[in-house]
């Protein structure tokens, strides 16, 4: 499917305001978290029964999971775009799909879906858009090869092409720090004839293992090692998802650039593997308040408070980096309003997001005027810099084509961003979000 692709245009103005409702501020909401959006598909497809998800994300990537599940059988009723019912068919009952399943430019997706279809008893092909096919697939498929799983690939890219095999009790050491091998593995554990361990080098986020507990699977977490014993079966879930802190990260990151008031953004998912962005600003000098804390399904959500503040320049590595792997391209664009150096380290892995977003984040920039210096493993950003409005492209990355309409609302004159529809990969309503802080977008 061909769709025109968007341009968005950025006037820099007014400070940015929290929505007032009679004198008191109200907030704003981002949409459902993506992460647990396409995981909530996944294990409600194989539950024993009926999910109910409340705030799903009706984005891009996600959409693509749901068009996943129903090629493999499963009934998803979509009651209005954040509501769903996924009719679960349990452990054993998808069925083979007609053709390819289309992936789009979803990573999580088809790392996640090769463990599933690597213990079906039928074959399947997971393809994508030109965009997923450049992503490295060989960090998912070597630990499923090492399981006994039957897979081929493109020199380690999509399409792959999997085929019935049994899998293998398994521990597996992984190379990198990446949630998506994590899940995959664990969700081929399901399937395999004994316990599947992985031993984590970092905190990559843990919504699987979250969610896998809640549906009575037998996960246990001891220190970096994550063991799943396949056996029972998985129970239907009932959940509502949180605001997405990757999506609340770009209203953050603009509020604390240009507010001339208190921004609130509501019911966010603030699970400590996804906190990294809120622990990075801080050590910037942001004041960043979490309140109304509370619990939901197994996940942790709170309204966060956020005011314009004087950032500072700041060395961030180590665990950081993958508690806020999604947020770099945000934080390029804070790190040139700060004062002194900022410095990255230990980041490679945003290499191969959507894009390279090391080299992508630093072209773009380097067009608004910044001086960025990239680092095989980061960037490091001495600031503060002006920016000044410029034509910058979005590169059909999401992530990239918001940051850079953040970095608009702070330059000089107009900012054009063109290539931006892939912002509904993530974000839907982006646009009119930011216009309900007050910014002039277009
Ligand atoms: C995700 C994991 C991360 C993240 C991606 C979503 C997930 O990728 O960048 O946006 O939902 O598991 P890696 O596992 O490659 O770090």
């Amino acid at each position: 499917m061909i769709t025109a692709d968007i341009t968005v245009h950025v006037r820099p103005g007014g400070a940015l305001r929290g929505t007032m409702t009679n004198g008191n501020t109200t907030g704003i909401r981002v949409p459902g978290d993506k992460s647990i959006s396409h995981r909530a598909l996944i294990l409600g497809a194989l539950g024993d029964g009926v999910t109910q998800v409340r705030g799903f994300l009706p984005a891009g990537d996600t959409l693509a999971t749901l068009r996943a599940m129903r090629a493999l059988g499963v009934t998803v009723e979509q009651h209005d775009a954040a509501t769903l019912t996924v009719h679960g068919r349990g452990l054993h009952g998808l069925v083979p799909p007609d053709g390819s399943i289309d992936c789009v430019n979803a990573g999580t997706l088809i790392r996640l879906l090769v463990g599933v279809m690597a213990g079906q008893p039928f074959p399947s092909v997971l393809d994508g858009s030109g965009q997923l096919r450049r992503r490295p697939m060989r960090r998912v498929t070597d630990p499923l090869r090492q399981m006994g799983a039957q897979i081929e690939d493109s020199d380690g890219k999509a399409p792959l092409h999997i085929s019935p095999a049994s899998l293998h009790s398994f521990t597996y050491p992984m190379p990198v720090a990446s949630a998506q091998v994590k899940s995959c593995v664990l969700l081929a554990g399901l399937f395999a004839d004994g316990p599947v361990t992985v031993i984590e080098p970092g905190p990559a986020r843990d919504h699987t293992e979250r969610m896998l507990r809640s549906v009575g699977a037998n996960v246990t977490v001891e220190g970096p090692r994550v063991t799943v014993t396949p056996g029972s079966t998985l129970a239907p879930l009932d959940l509502t998802i949180p605001g997405d802190m990757s999506s609340a990260a770009f209203p953050l990151v603009a509020a604390l650039l240009a507010a001339g008031d208190a921004v609130r953004i509501e019911n966010v998912g603030v699970n400590p593997t996804r906190t990294g962005i809120v622990d990075i600003l801080r050590l910037m000098g942001a004041e960043i308040e979490l309140v109304n804390e509370r619990d939901e399904a197994g996940e942790p959500v709170a309204d966060l408070v956020v005011r314009r503040a004087a950032l500072r320049g700041a060395a961030i590595g180590g665990d950081l980096i993958v508690r806020a792997i999604d947020e770099f391209p945000a934080l390029m664009v804070a790190a040139t309003q700060a004062e002194g150096e900022t410095l990255v380290t230990g980041a490679q892995e945003l290499r191969v997001k959507e894009t390279d977003r090391i080299a992508v984040m630093a072209a773009e920039l380097r067009k608004l005027g910044a001086e960025i210096e990239e680092r095989p493993d980061g960037f490091r950003v001495v600031g503060p810099q002006k920016l000044r409005g410029a034509t910058a492209h979005g590169h059909d990355d999401h992530r990239v084509a918001m940051s850079l309409v953040v970095a608009g609302l702070v330059a000089e004159g107009e900012t054009v961003v063109d290539d931006a529809r892939c912002m509904d990969d993530s974000f839907p309503g982006f646009m009119e979000t930011l216009r309900a802080l007050g910014a002039d977008v277009s």
